[in-house]
């Protein structure tokens, strides 16, 4: 929750912008905060700083390499991805964890935490909530961009490889990406309707395919599935 408020506030932003580390007062006067909430500033900031957010230099902060990723000029910010996961929806699933877990009867083991909670699953909640559902897609997509640096130094992975299908692929970050990278391949990407509604078609060596991975996957000399099992992202990769 202090990461949340931190994105929220701007902190990492206004660190970067100040150019050097930032004391207390003007990290406040900064923030446009009343005076009155410096002590409060100050606490949220200990928790950030122990958790290694940020540091302290001279009784001044400073930006660490995992605050780096929440400044919105960098490349690769993660901050929509903090504001995605902090949203009610999925906070609230500590709540039914407990009982989600000592739930023995067989088909709770295909219900998910996130069914109990809010009595469907998740896509379909998804598909009913414009503004969570942009975000959600906006926070895969800031993950996926993160990838530039796998190509760069795994690239060799996909050497080769004339067709791609990136199953369940977002907005296709990953696929231009590849793409980019790989000028002689073709990549597909397979998703639900309200992710690429508005993308569907191709573009360069990109194609947007509507569709359910249960149903069908179209053909190509590779699989991707990518996706995001806390802490780290999974990567199943198969050339057929
Ligand atoms: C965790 S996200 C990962 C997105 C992307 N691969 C990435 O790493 O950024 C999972 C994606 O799978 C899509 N998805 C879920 N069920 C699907 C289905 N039955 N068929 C196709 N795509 C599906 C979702 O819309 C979502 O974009």
């Amino acid at each position: 929750m202090a990461l949340k408020s931190a994105v929220e506030l701007g902190i990492a932003d206004v660190i970067h912008t100040h150019g050097k580390p930032i004391t207390l007062a003007e990290l406040v006067a900064a923030l446009n905060i009343g005076t009155t909430k410096t002590a409060y500033v100050y606490r949220l900031m200990r928790v950030l700083v122990h958790s290694g957010f940020f540091r302290v230099v001279e009784e001044a902060y400073v930006l660490t390499p995992s605050s780096k990723l929440l400044v919105k000029d960098d490349p690769n910010c993660l901050s929509t991805m903090v504001k995605m996961l902090t949203q009610p929806e999925f906070l609230t699933l500590s709540h039914v964890l407990k009982d989600w877990i000592k739930d023995g009867q067989v088909s709770s083991s295909t219900t998910t935490a996130f069914e109990k909670a809010h009595g469907m699953a998740f896509w379909e909640y998804a598909n009913g909530k414009l503004e969570f559902n942009a975000l959600f897609n906006e926070a895969m997509a800031c993950d996926s961009a993160m990838m530039n640096m796998t190509v760069r130094v795994c690239g060799v992975v996909f050497q080769g490889i004339d067709s791609l299908v990136d199953v369940g692929g977002g907005t296709g970050t990953f696929g231009r990406i590849l793409t980019e990278a790989f000028p002689g391949m073709k990549c597909k990407v397979l998703e639900l309707p309200q992710v690429i509604d508005h993308l569907t078609g191709t573009s360069g060596s990109l194609e947007f395919v509507q569709g359910d991975m249960f149903q069908h996957v179209p053909s190509a000399h590779a699989v991707l599935l990518k996706v995001r099992n806390m802490p780290s992202p999974i990567i199943q990769f198969s050339r057929l």
